[in-house]
C-alpha cells in the first residue's frame, strides 16, 4: 500500500516537472516565426536580383530555387542554415566572395521569386536572428 502511493507520488512529481519544463520551453521559444512572416523588403529583393544575375546565374537557373524547390530543399531548417551554406560555399567559383549583405539580398530575391509575402525590413545577416526564421512552404 505504502509502496503504491510512493510510486504514485513519484509519477505525479515527474508529471509536474515535465509540464513545467514544456511550459518554460514554450515561453523561451518566443514567437515562432517563419519565412512567411514578411521577413524581407522589396528594395532588398531588387538588389538581390541584380546580384543573382552577376554572381549566381552563370551556374543556376531560377527554376532551381523557385516553384517550391527552395522550400523542398530547405524545409525543416532555418534561414540561418541557408545563409551559412550559401555564404560559405557559393558562388562555387568564389566561396564567401560576397559581402554578408549581398548574400542576404540574394536570399531575399529567392524568397520573392517564390512569392513569399514581402515586408518593410530587410532580411538580417545576424545568424541569431536568421535562426528564428523557420523555412516553411508558402501557403499561397
Ligand atoms: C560556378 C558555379 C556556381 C555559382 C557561380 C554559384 N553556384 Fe550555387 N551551386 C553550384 C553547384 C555545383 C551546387 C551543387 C553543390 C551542392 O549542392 O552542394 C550549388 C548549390 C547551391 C545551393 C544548394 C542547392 C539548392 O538547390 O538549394 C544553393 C542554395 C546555391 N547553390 C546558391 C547559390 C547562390 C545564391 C549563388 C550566387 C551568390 C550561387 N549559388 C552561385 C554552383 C554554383
Amino acid at each position: 500500500m505504502y509502496k503504491t502511493s510512493a510510486a504514485f507520488r513519484y509519477l505525479t512529481a515527474t508529471g509536474v516537472a515535465l509540464l513545467t519544463t514544456s511550459l518554460s520551453l514554450a515561453a523561451a521559444g518566443e514567437d515562432p516565426r517563419t519565412i512567411v512572416d514578411r521577413v524581407y523588403s522589396v528594395a532588398q529583393a531588387e538588389r538581390g536580383e541584380a546580384r543573382f544575375k552577376t554572381s549566381c546565374s552563370s551556374c543556376h537557373s531560377l527554376s532551381t530555387f523557385s516553384g517550391g524547390a527552395f522550400a523542398d530543399r530547405w524545409y525543416g531548417q532555418t534561414m540561418a542554415e541557408v545563409f551559412e551554406f550559401v555564404s560559405n560555399a557559393m558562388p562555387e567559383n568564389n566561396p564567401g566572395g560576397l559581402k554578408k549583405e549581398e548574400y542576404a539580398d540574394v536570399l531575399a530575391y529567392i524568397l520573392s521569386i517564390n512569392a513569399y509575402p514581402v515586408g518593410t525590413d530587410d532580411l538580417p545577416t545576424d545568424p541569431a536572428e536568421l535562426k528564428k526564421l523557420a523555412i516553411a512552404p508558402n501557403p499561397k
